[in-house]
C-alpha cells in the first residue's frame, strides 16, 4: 500500500507537469490514470447482517463496482431487503406492534459524519431513503411518527398498506395470548439489516433498517434508528452496526463503542468482541439476549461477534460474495 501511495504521488506530479506539454486528450488520459491509481489504494468492501445481507450486498456491490459512493451503495443495498415483502423484520413486510401497527426505524450515516434517521414511521416502504432525505434536506437528524410520515409524503415517497394480510393474521393469533417477550433472534428469526461499505475513494458509510421487536409496546423504538447505537461511522477510523435486542445495544451505545475501540487500536474483530463482553457484563439475565456487532475499518478489514451462536454476516469484495458465521460467547440452551 505504501509503494502504491508513493507511485500515486509520483504519477500525480507527472500528470500536473504534463498538462502543459501534451495535447488536452493526453492530459485527460493522465488525469484519469492518476484517479484510477488513487482509487486502487482502497479495497471496496461491503458487509451486512444475516443471510438477507447476501441479496442486499449484491444491490450495494452494483454501485461500488461501478466506482460509486459508499453512501449510495448502502442505501441501495438495504432497500433490497426493505422491498422483500417476505421479510418479517424489515420494511413493509415486517411484523406490527401490539396494536397491529407496523412501525419502521432506520438510519444512515456518511463519511462526513452527516446522518439522518426516522423512527416509528408507518405506511412508507423505504424508511432508509426517508432517513437519507432527513439528512440531506432538513437541518435535523431524526424525525419520528407522524412528523416523519408527513415529511416522507411531502418528499413524494409512496404510501404502502401495512400490515400485509398474512402478517395481520399472525398478529391476531398472537393477540389471543399477548406474550410480550423477545423471541429468539437467530438464523431463522433474525432482525435488522445493518450494512457498512468502504468505497474506492476510501470513504465509509452505513445504513440500518428494521421493523423492530415483533408485537412491541406501541411507541417502542429500538437501537436501529439511533446514531451511535444501531450504527456509527467515523471516516477516520471505521464503521460499526448492530443487530439484536435494541434495548441492550442502546445501553452501551453499542456501535459507537465498537468504533471507539477501533480508535484505541483494536482490530474490527476484537472491537466487536469487547463490545459483546460489555453487553454481557451489564446484564444479569441473558435469556434471549442476542446482540451481534459488525465492524469495518478503513483498510477493508472487518469483524463480527455475537452473544449467542447463529449470527452471520454477508461479505462482498473483489466480486465475491459469501456468508460467514460470526464468533460467539454462548450456545443457546
Ligand atoms: N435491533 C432492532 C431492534 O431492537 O429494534
Amino acid at each position: 500500500m505504501q509503494d502504491l501511495k508513493r507511485r500515486t504521488f509520483f504519477k500525480l506530479g507527472l500528470a500536473g507537469a504534463a498538462l502543459s506539454i501534451f495535447k488536452p486528450s493526453k492530459a485527460a488520459e493522465l488525469i484519469e490514470e492518476s484517479a484510477n491509481i488513487k482509487r486502487m489504494a482502497f479495497r471496496p468492501t461491503v458487509v451486512s447482517t444475516w443471510e438477507h445481507g447476501i441479496a442486499a450486498n449484491e444491490g450495494a456491490w452494483k454501485i461500488l463496482s461501478a466506482n460509486g459512493k459508499a453512501l449510495d451503495a448502502v442505501e441501495a443495498g438495504v432497500r433490497v431487503t426493505e422491498s422483500d415483502l417476505t421479510n418479517r423484520s424489515v420494511g413493509a413486510g415486517g411484523r406490527p406492534d401490539a396494536e397491529g401497527h407496523v412501525t419502521l426505524d432506520a438510519c444512515i450515516m456518511d463519511e462526513e459524519s452527516r446522518c439522518g434517521a426516522v423512527a416509528y414511521l408507518e405506511g412508507i416502504g423505504h424508511p432508509i431513503s426517508v432517513a437519507r432525505a432527513v439528512m440531506e434536506k432538513t437541518p435535523h437528524v431524526m424525525l419520528v411518527g407522524e412528523g416523519a410520515r408527513d415529511f416522507a409524503l411531502d418528499q413524494g415517497f409512496e404510501k404502502v398498506k401495512t400490515p400485509l394480510k398474512e402478517v395481520k393474521k399472525d398478529w391476531k393469533e398472537w393477540k389471543k395470548e399477548k406474550k410480550q417477550e423477545q423471541s429468539r433472534i437467530n438464523n431463522e428469526n433474525h432482525d435488522t439489516i445493518g450494512m457498512l461499505a468502504l468505497d474506492q475513494f476510501g470513504n465509509l458509510s452505513g445504513a440500518c433498517t428494521t421493523s423492530g421487536w415483533a408485537y412491541k409496546m406501541p411507541g417502542r423504538v429500538g437501537d436501529s434508528p439511533i446514531i451511535g447505537a444501531g450504527l456509527f461511522v467515523d471516516n477516520e477510523i471505521g464503521a460499526a452496526c448492530a443487530t439484536g435486542m435494541g434495548e441492550a445495544i442502546i445501553r452501551i451505545a453499542g456501535s459507537h463503542t465498537v468504533v471507539e475501540l477501533m480508535r484505541q487500536g483494536h482490530s474490527p474483530q476484537i472491537a466487536c468482541e469487547l463490545a459483546v463482553d460489555r453487553i454481557i457484563k451489564k446484564h444479569k439475565d441473558l435469556t434471549n439476549l442476542q446482540v451481534g456487532f459488525v465492524a469495518l475499518n478503513k483498510s477493508g478489514d472487518y469483524g463480527a461477534y455475537s452473544v449467542y451462536k447463529g449470527f452471520n454476516v454477508a461479505v462482498n469484495r473483489d466480486e465475491v460474495g459469501k456468508l460467514e458465521d460470526a464468533g460467539y460467547v454462548k450456545e443457546w440452551e
